[in-house]
């Protein structure tokens, strides 16, 4: 320990691990106290004179490695790019904040909030699409790739609102929807209004029908929201598939305006209003270069890209023949999932992102079975980071966390990825419900939380896990926007409000008040999903009061985070435990321990002469974790 380190002697607190957290000076000796509940945490302004006093953080010796990045001897690269350890709070633009009591949330929304991601302490945004859109999907029904939904704002908006981030040093990452345009896209409307065959119909997928009157669709692939991923067009000149014309006298045609009568079928993976875009046209390739550039030129610090592993598809469009599940993530040899040609697109991105200073970043939302399946994603000349679902799909249990942990990092490693872990975003059911709901859910989520900011590379925060918010299982049929939820059979809803519904997780954010719409926007209108009258226990004026809330535990984390070196890229070694304990060392000086199960375990021999950090909850008296609690300790 470093000389003139004083430790917390809280009478309270028996042994020097319940509270050990070592002290620069005797003035942060104050700044220790025990919370009502006995949970460990500093108040903002302490924790601020704390970080003033503090030595300046341990030098460092640069390391050349064989890849030809530099890393110190702790693992964690010198002068790494900021993505490689970057917390990243994903933005739901319609629920985050509404500047116009419309009930939808905005950009000016967000740009009266970036203060508080500031006191949060993010180091970016991540913001789902804003771009005009029908809303067949929520945005992700894109009509034009180089403006602003006028529900959200005006790229004048955008503007201000990047620089704002900017200023507040937080960076900007927007969201790209590649794999497929609005149905109300200019390029869409031209390919209808075209002939088959033509130049306007080769930007997306449009085959002719089977059957004798081309009424059976071109394969029996099948949408992400359910039914089958083709629609069939009816010809603007009215003619069918075998060449006649409006031109041609209907009897001549065979009489009838029957279906057969009707024009080609377009593939949509996803709605049908969101058609596929054909990547092996060179025009798409060059547009979508074209708009990466647009934004980046603008100031954007990256792109996450929507259904990355999605855009290539088998040439054949062979059948599936149910010898692939539809949906859930990606197995190898699929005809339209994660394909080789996919990775040729990535590489001639990032020439495009290298050739722009200021590192900017793409991060690839690839839904694959296999770590390794992401990993090649992440190559030297692909994508820079890829959400990590093999994290989120992990349940709250040891060996599942573990096991997730390990594959994620062997897979990356093998590549020179950082990890990024994820426990929530728009599509999935919240975590606190998904680990078991009510007080049991949000403890896992406390543990969860300090689990997951320990692990070696950046972090995704899903809008409203800071505050612990639960999915909302119980929204009426009528107030559902999920166009999962159209197509959906009741019958398999489940009681977590999951199965494919993803309203839930969408609820827009409680700000302050008692009642709906608690700050979320002016006036006193229920915004466009309804929020639950108890989100008033979980407002964020409520939490910011409350020293052992949700939203102080992030907040004391996050900042740790950007004080102690050994946080963010590097590695990690794991500590011998037993049974439903991991625990891990980032060096050089600090341990994390999750107990996972429900019995109190002593804390790892690794710790005993260390300093607490901070805890998801109280440790007991002697020193001990109880069930479901996360501790970080200074070794
Ligand atoms: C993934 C997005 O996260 C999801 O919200 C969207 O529905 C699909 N891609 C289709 O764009």
């Amino acid at each position: 320990m470093s000389v003139g380190t004083v430790r917390c002697a809280a009478p309270h607190l028996a042994s020097p691990i319940a509270c050990g957290q070592r002290l620069a000076s005797p003035a942060g000796r104050d700044a220790c106290r025990t919370a009502p509940n006995g949970s460990f945490l500093l108040r903002g302004a302490q924790r601020k004179r704390l970080r003033a006093d503090r030595p300046p953080a341990v030098e460092r010796a640069p390391v050349a490695w064989s890849d030809g990045r530099v890393q110190d001897e702790t693992g964690q690269p010198a002068n790494a790019p900021w993505w490689r350890s970057a917390v990243i709070y994903q933005i739901y633009p319609r629920s985050f904040a509404d500047s116009d009591g419309d009930g939808v949330g905005d950009l000016p929304g967000i740009r009266s909030r970036l203060p508080y991601l500031r006191e949060l302490g993010v180091d970016a945004v991540w913001i789902s699409p804003f771009y005009p859109s029908p809303m067949a999907d929520a945005g992700y029904d894109v009509s034009d790739y180089r403006d602003i939904e006028p529900i959200f704002g005006t790229l004048a908006d955008a503007d201000a609102m990047l620089a704002d981030a900017h200023e507040l040093g937080i960076r900007v990452i927007i969201d790209l929807v590649p794999n497929h345009t609005s149905d109300e896209h200019e390029w869409f409307r031209a390919a209808l209004a075209a002939a088959p065959g033509s130049p306007e119909r080769a930007r997306y997928i449009f085959r002719d029908g089977r059957g004798e009157h081309g009424e059976i669709p071109p394969n029996d692939w099948i949408s992400n929201f359910g039914g089958p991923a083709w629609t069939r067009v009816t010809e603007s000149n009215g003619s069918d598939r075998s060449g006649h014309d409006a031109s041609t006298p209907r009897s001549a045609r065979g009489g009838r305006p029957a279906p057969d009568q009707r024009g080609q079928w377009y593939l949509h993976l996803f709605d049908p209003k969101q058609p596929d875009l054909d990547w092996t046209n060179p025009e798409v390739v060059a547009e979508f270069e074209s708009i990466l550039r647009f934004w980046l030129d603008r100031g954007i610090d990256g792109f996450r890209i929507d259904v990355a592993h999605g855009l290539a598809k088998d040439p054949e469009m062979p059948d599936l023949e149910g010898n692939w599940a539809t949906g859930g993530p990606a197995v190898e040899g699929h005809p339209h999932w994660d394909r080789d040609e996919v990775h040729d697109v990535y590489r001639g991105w990032r020439r495009v992102t290298d050739s722009y200073d200021g590192d900017r970043v793409f991060v690839g939302e690839v839904w694959v079975q296999k770590p390794e399946q992401l990993a090649r994603y992440l190559r030297s000349d692909e994508l820079h980071t890829a959400f990590n679902f093999t994290y989120l799909l992990a349940s709250w249990d040891a060996k599942s966390l573990h096991n997730a942990i390990d594959d994620s990092i062997d897979a990356l490693s093998a590549v020179g990825a950082p990890a990024t872990w994820v426990l929530s975003n728009h599509d999935v059911v919240r975590h606190v419900t998904r680990y078991g709901g009510g007080a049991v859910g949000v403890r896992r989520a406390r543990a969860a939380a300090l689990l997951t900011l320990a692990l070696p590379g950046g972090a995704y925060v899903y809008q409203g896990e800071e505050l612990g918010l639960a999915e909302v299982t119980d929204l009426p049929p009528e107030v559902r926007q999920d166009p999962a939820f159209a197509r959906y059979d009741p019958g398999l809803v489940r009681a977590d409000g999951g199965g494919g519904l993803r309203d839930g997780c969408r609820v827009p954010i409680p700000w302050s008040g008692d009642a709906p719409p608690f700050g979320f926007g002016p006036g006193s209108g229920q915004p466009w999903l309804p929020q639950p009258a108890d989100w008033a226990a979980l407002t964020v004026e409520r939490q910011q009061a409350d020293p052992v809330s949700m939203l102080a535990l992030y907040q004391a984390a996050l900042e740790l985070r950007r004080d102690r070196p050994e946080l963010g890229d590097g590695t990690m070694a794991w500590i011998d435990t037993d049974g439903d304990v991991l625990a891990f060392r980032r060096d050089p000086g600090f341990v994390c321990v999750v107990n996972v199960g429900g019995e109190p375990v002593a804390a790892p021999d690794a710790v005993r002469d260390g300093a607490l950090l901070l805890s998801s909850d109280p440790l007991l008296p002697d020193g001990r974790l109880p069930g479901t609690t996360s501790a970080w300790y200074a070794v």
